[in-house]
């Protein structure tokens, strides 16, 4: 087998969920739900919390960044605001994050998925060297899975639709990682036109056209982009709080798990 960066060796299993999304799309209590499916499915499931600035979580986390770097005195320490704050603190421990994938390493026989909560603020992590080191670190050991979670009914006008698709996009450029569409509070608005957008180029056209904001040229060109980007892509749609989805959700993760061993790791 081949071996990671940091002289871990590949494996394929666990498979790594990152969960990432703007901030209110609902990402720690998707990440809550998850926790309660695999309990309740015997899938033997571990999660780790990377949001230094969370103030309480709704699920135990089994590697908490809590427990070794104090977010608040981070801030005092280096007279920095809150996000400078949460990204000093991001820094800090992905020095050490060696050490979490040990002992991931060493529970890899027990466990079926690594759940990781990030921080609210989506840029922290994405667009962040320590957000790049810790996903490289996970890639290179185990297969590496990023769950985009979308809110749904806010996503309901197409410029909106768009800019979320384009911040999606950029994490799949920007991770080569496969990504899994979570369309979450379905409670609330199904994601029916969202995947007809995505399937029917010439229908999301037409409601474009039909939106105030709309710029004709710039918002083709755009749409032409993602209609590549969709072809990469897995969407389910999910519920965080009535809990539909989790099945479909686990599908598109083993799925997309598959396509990462294929696509980067065939000498295995
Ligand atoms: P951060 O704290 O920035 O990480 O936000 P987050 O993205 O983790 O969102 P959070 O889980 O705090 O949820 C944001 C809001 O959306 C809360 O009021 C949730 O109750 C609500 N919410 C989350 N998932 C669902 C869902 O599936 N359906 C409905 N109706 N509401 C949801």
């Amino acid at each position: 087998s081949s071996s990671g960066q940091m002289g871990h060796s590949f494996r394929r299993k666990p498979v790594i969920i990152i969960v990432v999304g703007m901030a209110g799309s609902g990402k720690t209590t998707f990440l809550h739900r998850l926790v309660c499916h695999t309990q309740a499915s015997r899938i033997r499931g571990y999660v780790i919390n990377l949001d230094p600035a969370v103030m309480s979580l709704p699920y135990g986390a089994n590697i908490d960044i809590r427990d070794t770097v104090k977010y608040k005195e981070v801030m005092k320490q280096f007279n920095l605001g809150p996000n400078g704050g949460i990204l000093t603190s991001l820094n800090l421990f992905a020095t050490k994050f060696d050490e979490v994938i040990q002992v991931i390493e060493n529970r890899a026989d027990q466990l079926d998925y690594v759940l990781v909560d990030t921080p609210g603020q989506i840029e922290i992590f994405t667009w962040s060297a320590s957000g790049a080191i810790i996903t490289e670190a996970f890639a290179s050991t185990f297969p590496t899975v990023v769950a985009y979670v979308v809110d749904t009914p806010r996503s309901s006008s197409p410029v909106t639709f768009m800019s979320n698709m384009l911040y999606a996009c950029s994490i799949l450029y920007k991770t080569r990682l496969p990504l899994v569409l979570a369309f979450n509070k379905t409670d609330v608005a199904q994601h029916q036109f969202a995947l007809e957008w995505m399937e029917d180029f010439e229908a999301f056209q037409a409601a474009m056209r039909s939106d105030d904001s709309y710029m004709s040229t710039f918002s083709q060109s755009l749409s032409l982009v993602l209609d590549e980007f969709y072809k990469k892509m897995r969407s389910v749609g999910v519920s965080a709080v009535s809990g539909a989805g989790m099945d479909a959700f686990f599908e598109a993760i083993e799925a997309s798990a598959e396509e990462y061993l294929e696509t980067y790791k065939s000498d295995l």
